[in-house]
């Protein structure tokens, strides 16, 4: 009956040695069911048990249990081999290489509208000039020939920094202030003060105004500046160059016109109407888009430039609304959200 004891060893053996040698899972079950199923060379003999004599009962039946636990502890630790070794990758792998799947993210909705302002008027011969958005006040407001009183400048619309300037300007002492520029036009000032006319830029940039956020206002937002000077420079140059412009961004169907309007900095001053099919689908038929006019003499003389001599429009426009124009949005928190189910979408 030590015989069956010894069979036991064997079949533990033999089975151990099939186990660890199972090239991958599907044939590491068979061979378990080769011994441990049903039908299995171990169960065969468990099922031998009840008719053995009492004497060898035992001992066979602990070989057995014994043959069972080792078989088992090492099935498990097999199967963690194998299943690890097929998620590995069969073929030797640079991590270091390139994703599949590309995504690199994107521009920004607002970026790519600049970006399509900029490439146009960049045909027809505007460089792009940048200033700063900690701004002071004289650049901001006095340059542009915006008197101490007016309601732009009320702590109301317009972020005061805590810190006084050092050193302000000497013909406006008392506008000693730092400020988040609320509008581009500051940097026309800052262009004109290094540079010579003729003078042919436009300014994309962001501004800041003290606006509670609705679906219509931001208190950080986009708009992008436009300087011509040049001699004898008219009011048709400007309305033919912001057509052109509009024309290329917004498609062929808009129409602008000029209605007469009030700025500092310019005279006279125009705001710019725009109307085309996407204006229509709001159900209007002119939208506001812009500010405009003929550089102020005032102006002129506050950079040192002779006004007998120059002449220049500018422009003023913001970018939120008519990114919300052209890609049909009518809340303009969704641009500065910055949610990536709404940004995938451009
Ligand atoms: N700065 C104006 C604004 O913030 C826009 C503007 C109007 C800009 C007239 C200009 C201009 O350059 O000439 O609404």
């Amino acid at each position: 009956m030590t015989d069956l004891v010894t069979r036991v060893e064997q079949i533990c053996k033999e089975a151990i040695a099939e186990l660890e040698s199972a090239p991958d899972l599907p044939s590491l079950d068979r061979v378990k069911g080769r011994w441990l199923g049903p039908d299995g060379e171990l169960t065969k003999i468990m099922r031998q048990l009840p008719q053995l004599p009492k004497e060898v009962r035992p001992l066979v039946g602990k070989a057995v249990n014994t043959a069972k636990v080792q078989l088992e502890s090492v099935l498990e630790r097999k199967r963690g081999e194998l299943e690890l070794q097929r998620l590995m990758p069969k073929a030797p792998v640079d991590f270091t290489l390139p994703g599949r799947r590309r995504s690199y993210g994107r521009l920004h909705p607002i970026t790519q509208l600049i970006d399509d302002v900029v490439r146009s008027f960049r045909r027809l011969g505007f460089a792009v000039a940048e200033g700063p958005e900690v701004e002071d006040e004289y650049h901001c407001f006095d340059a542009l020939n915006t008197p101490a009183d007016h309601p732009a400048r009320d702590t109301q619309d317009t972020f005061y920094l805590d810190v006084p300037q050092n050193r302000p300007h000497p013909r406006f002492p008392l506008s000693n202030r730092w400020l988040l520029r609320t509008h581009t036009s500051s940097v026309q000032i800052r262009v004109m003060e290094s540079q010579q006319p003729p003078i042919r830029v436009i300014v994309p940039g962001r501004c800041y105004r003290r606006d509670n956020p609705d679906a219509t206002h931001n208190p950080t937002f986009h708009q992008i500046e436009g300087l011509y000077v040049d001699r004898g420079v008219t009011v048709g140059d400007l309305k033919g160059t912001v057509e052109f412009v509009f024309k290329e961004v917004l498609g062929g169907d808009v129409r602008i016109r000029f209605r007469p309007h009030y700025f500092s900095y310019t005279e006279p001053s125009y705001e710019i109407d725009f109307s085309n099919s996407l204006v229509r689908k709001m159900g209007r038929e002119w939208l506001e888009i812009a500010g405009c006019g003929m550089v102020n003499p005032v102006v002129f003389e506050n950079v040192g430039y002779d006004p007998t001599e120059w002449t220049g429009w500018a422009f003023g426009f913001g970018i939120e609304r008519l990114a919300m124009l052209r890609y049909g949005i009518t809340d303009i928190r969704l641009f500065f959200e910055n949610d990536v189910r709404f940004l995938t979408q451009f």
